[in-house]
């Protein structure tokens, strides 16, 4: 089959998983490909609901798929059935998504609709015996979230969230580096997302601004908590097999100013129990620091989403730099409390290393669609997946809940799921 995006098996030669353990140590969830054997020529009969700006780009993967029939598409605003229906057009159309849960033709459904509306969708689904692939944030609440995972436990159904960095490449093989102990001990995870613009969407009559513009507004969305930092704060559990103990944050509208109610501008600092700490910051009114997950180990640090790595001990800084250090040094060398610890860390000129060689095109998107797939017609859920996407949601919705009440939260112990258990440590050999 030829595909543009990348294929499976190039995905899985990339990353050398053929037969190494340590990838699928760190990874878990991707045994999932090893059922593409079993499976053979079933298909995976979806329904999508929500078919607006994220639904289509799935569709846009789902309909090359072999493996997948998209039986019927769902939504409430007819531009976007319509545009939906052009990728694939012999899905049956529905506008009211408890229809399309009747369908007994489905086996399964992709939730994209805004986040204030995932919950009763993903319920009602489970509750029609559909396997669930839910884009994140999962919940608008934290007891949402955790109703969700336990309906999803309850029922033995598949459950996926939209948390594709689980199957890019890059994160894949940066996990399996920082789980080698390639950067020594991890410290800080530093996460940031930066943007500039309004984040708005033109809306052709007024009354449709809410539907449309969901994302400015409490009442439907968290903001830049639940639609950014949701995808970085995962890295924090990925790399070091535990969940941070706290969370503070600070959060404000300081240059939108423009009738939304969510904020434009957020840090949070998620420390665990060993004063390790993962921040998150965002603004969208500054874009030139972008975004990045920078992993920082006493050996060097890693960044997935530039896809490189760097080690601590770097050549010379250039002969500027150097001139700077030399003169803050012996300008300051001779007085006690100063000495070498002026030379300044800006010299770092370090261009670092590519964790894969050549740079993949895929997101894990498609691969995550793919994993799904495999997964729905094996009839199994692939290990910690969902452990994943449940404490993606919970702890940058904790970390929302930090900056509204102004204080420093523990994550609560009854939103606890059984993690640890889902590492499998000893089984599959770190
Ligand atoms: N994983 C990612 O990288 C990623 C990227 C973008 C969006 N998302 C997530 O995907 C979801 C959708 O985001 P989007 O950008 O596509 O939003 P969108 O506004 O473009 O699309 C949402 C669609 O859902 C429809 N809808 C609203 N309520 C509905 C209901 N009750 N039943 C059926 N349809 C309904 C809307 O009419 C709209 O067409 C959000 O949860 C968002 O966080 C994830």
């Amino acid at each position: 089959m030829k595909q543009d995006f990348i294929s499976r098996r190039d995905f899985l030669k990339n990353i050398g998983i053929v037969g190494a353990s340590a990838v699928l140590a760190a990874s878990p969830w991707l045994s999932t490909f090893s059922e593409v054997t079993l499976t053979g020529k079933e298909k995976c009969r979806l329904g999508v609901i929500g078919v607006g700006s994220r639904g289509q780009f799935h569709l846009g993967f789902l309909s090359k798929n072999p493996k997948v029939e998209v039986v019927a598409l769902c939504d409430i605003y007819p531009p976007s059935i319509e545009e939906a229906h052009k990728i694939v057009p012999k899905a049956k159309l529905y506008g009211d998504y408890r229809k399309l849960l009747d369908n007994k033709d489905i086996d399964a459904v992709l939730v994209a609709t805004p986040l204030n509306t995932h919950y009763k969708i993903v319920m009602d689904a489970f509750d029609a015996g559909k396997h669930v692939l839910c884009e994140k944030c999962i919940g608008y609440t934290i007891e949402e979230c955790y109703n969700m995972y336990k309906r999803h436990k309850e029922t033995g159904l598949i459950f996926f969230t939209g948390q594709q960095r689980l199957f890019d490449p890059r994160y894949i093989k940066a996990m399996e580096l920082v789980h080698r102990g390639m950067f020594g001990e991890i410290n800080a995870i530093r996460t940031f997302w930066n943007r500039n613009g309004d984040w708005r969407r033109p809306v052709p009559s007024p009354e449709l601004e809410h539907l449309i513009n969901w994302r400015l507004y409490r009442a439907s969305s968290k903001g830049l908590m639940t639609e950014l930092a949701c995808h970085q704060l995962q890295i924090g559990s990925w790399a070091l097999h535990k969940l941070p103990e706290k969370v503070m944050g600070h959060g404000a509208i300081t240059f939108w100013k423009d009738g939304r109610d969510v904020y434009d501008n957020i840090s949070c600092i998620y420390v665990f129990d060993n004063g390790v700490k993962m921040t998150f910051d965002s603004v969208i009114s500054n874009k030139f620091y972008g975004l990045e997950e920078q992993i920082m180990g006493n050996l060097g640090t890693v960044e997935p989403e530039h896809g490189k790595y760097y080690f601590e001990n770097t050549p010379p800084a250039p002969g500027f730099l150097q001139m700077v250090n030399e003169f803050e040094n012996r300008l300051f060398g001779s007085l006690p409390f100063a000495g070498t610890s002026w030379a300044p860390e800006t010299a770092n000129e370090n261009k670092g290393e590519y964790i894969l060689g050549e740079r993949p095109q895929s997101d894990g998107t498609s691969l995550l669609l793919e994993g799904f797939v495999e997964a729905v017609i094996a009839r199994r859920q692939p290990a910690r997946i969902a452990e994943e996407g449940y404490y993606a949601s919970v702890l940058c919705l904790l970390g929302h809940q930090a900056i509204e009440e102004g204080r420093v939260l523990t994550f609560p112990d009854e939103y606890k799921i059984d993690y640890l258990n889902h590492h499998n440590h000893a089984s599959i050999g770190i």
